[in-house]
């Protein structure tokens, strides 16, 4: 794709930038490019149809709390034969429902909101803890004899998903089926075999889901589900398709972006034996630490927002109808707010990070994925310390300008004993 595929062109007088984020070698040294970016925060790009980039810290948090003014409502028809989310060449396959909850504005987000919310306050998330302990433990288990365990696909993956079928209520033995499919579309490109197969599957995957939506109708439980259809905004129930795209976004969220920053996070402490050993040794890093591997890596690198009205911003005049991309992962990495922002420092405070977003559609389930971080690194940490990635057969996403993570990473370590009971324990 070049500039010249594009619809609009840069406004009189602002500055322009030639970047293809979907480019793979973007994707190689895309802390690089960011930090070229940020000489200047706001700036227009003429690929895919023209799109403002907003790169700092100060201008991404703007948009994020405003809204109203920055719609995450899907606004845009399709650019270069490719439907794309929200804007600016974040593609979704064709097949792919729209995000639920992350794209709707007004009183709908608000009650949606509320509702999900009772289950994931931290309190809620309190009372999970147990059981991703003993899911954690009994993934580990496994594999704890026999010395080898792939952290991404046995472990790192797995508990996140066991833990959402959990929390929404649905068939826990499906967990390795929506696991499968959301690794697939997001660890691989549009064309690769794993994503189309994948995505292949996504209309028996709906129809699966449709199938819990209307048992649950039928039987409502104590349930994330059953509040979600027993929901009333301005006198009137969710239709089957609304709550099943709300589903759809909470499974798509909870899943591979926790399993990310916990692969992530893992090899990078496997690559930093002193890190390794101060968090192994001083359990009250843990909590600094998430925050600043969140930070880091900030597995939800960009999102896009649509402008409703005249708006400056960082020095920008942008007009109604512009489309921006946002990167979180740039404005956790900007050097006017973070000291060494390319170090990993565990006790790093004050540390005001993007990672979950902010504002209105701040990411609902942050309380939950810092939890399961939490667990999963502690269990890895306490049995397995000696851990060692086979660097050869790790493979990083193969560009995803949405999301970071490791399609596989296997490992080896010193052989240990069972803990768990041998049966299931969720
Ligand atoms: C490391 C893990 C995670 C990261 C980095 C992350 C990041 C984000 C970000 C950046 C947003 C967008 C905020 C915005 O548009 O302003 C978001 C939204 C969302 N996340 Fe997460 N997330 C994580 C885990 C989870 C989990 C575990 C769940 C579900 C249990 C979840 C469910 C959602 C939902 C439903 C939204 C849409 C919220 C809305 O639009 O109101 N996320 N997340």
């Amino acid at each position: 794709m070049t500039s010249d595929d594009a619809g609009a062109t840069a406004p009189a007088g602002c500055p322009v930038v030639d970047v293809d984020h979907h480019d793979p070698a973007f994707h190689e040294r895309r802390r690089e490019a960011w930090a070229e970016l940020r000489r200047c925060p706001v700036a227009f790009n003429e690929r895919y149809g023209g799109f403002w980039m907003v790169s700092g810290h100060e201008e991404v948090e703007a948009v994020s709390r405003d809204a109203e003014t920055f719609s995450s409502a899907h606004l845009r028809e399709p650019v270069d034969g490719v439907t794309y989310l929200g804007i600016a060449g974040i593609p979704r396959g064709r097949a792919i429902p729209t995000a639920g909850i992350a794209e709707v504005e007004g009183p709908v987000h608000l009650a949606l909101r509320r509702v999900i919310n009772t289950r994931l306050v931290p309190n809620a998330v309190g009372r999970m803890r147990p059981t991703m302990e003993a899911a954690a433990r009994w993934f580990l288990d496994q594999h704890v004899e026999s010395g080898e365990i792939d952290l991404v696909l046995e472990y790192a993956s797995p508990v996140p998903a066991v833990m959402t079928m959990e929390l929404v209520g649905l068939p826990v033995d499906d967990w390795a089926s929506y696991s499968a499919l959301f690794h697939a579309t997001v660890a691989h490109r549009p064309g690769e075999p794993e994503f189309d197969a994948a995505v292949g599957n996504i209309p028996e995957m709906l129809g699966r889901l449709g199938e819990a939506v209307a048992e649950r109708r039928a039987a409502p439980r104590d349930d994330l589900l059953s509040d979600l259809l027993a929901l009333e905004v301005d006198g009137r129930r969710l239709g089957d398709d609304e709550v099943r795209s709300v589903l759809w976004n909470l499974v798509g969220g909870g899943l591979d972006t926790t399993t990310s920053l916990t692969s992530l996070s893992l090899l990078h402490l496997a690559r930093h034996p002193d890190l390794r050993r101060h968090l192994a040794e001083d359990p009250r890093l843990m909590t600094s630490a998430t925050e600043e591997y969140l930070r880091y890596f900030s597995v939800n690198e960009t999102l896009t927002r649509t402008v409703t009205a005249d708006v400056e911003l960082g020095g920008q005049q942008l007009r109604r109808g512009d489309h921006l991309m946002i990167s979180w992962l740039s404005a956790n990495l900007d050097e006017r707010v973070f000291e060494v922002p390319d170090e990993v420092v565990l006790d790093r405070a004050p540390n005001p990070h993007l990672a979950f977003g902010s504002g209105p559609h701040r990411c609902i389930g942050m309380h939950m994925a810092r939890t399961m971080f939490q667990v999963l690194v502690r269990e890895v940490l306490d049995r397995i310390p000696d851990y060692r990635v086979d660097e050869a057969r790790t493979r990083p996403y193969s560009g995803n300008p949405e999301l970071n993570g490791l399609v596989r990473m296997p490992t080896t370590f010193t052989p240990g004993p069972r803990l768990g009971p041998s049966a299931r324990p969720f």
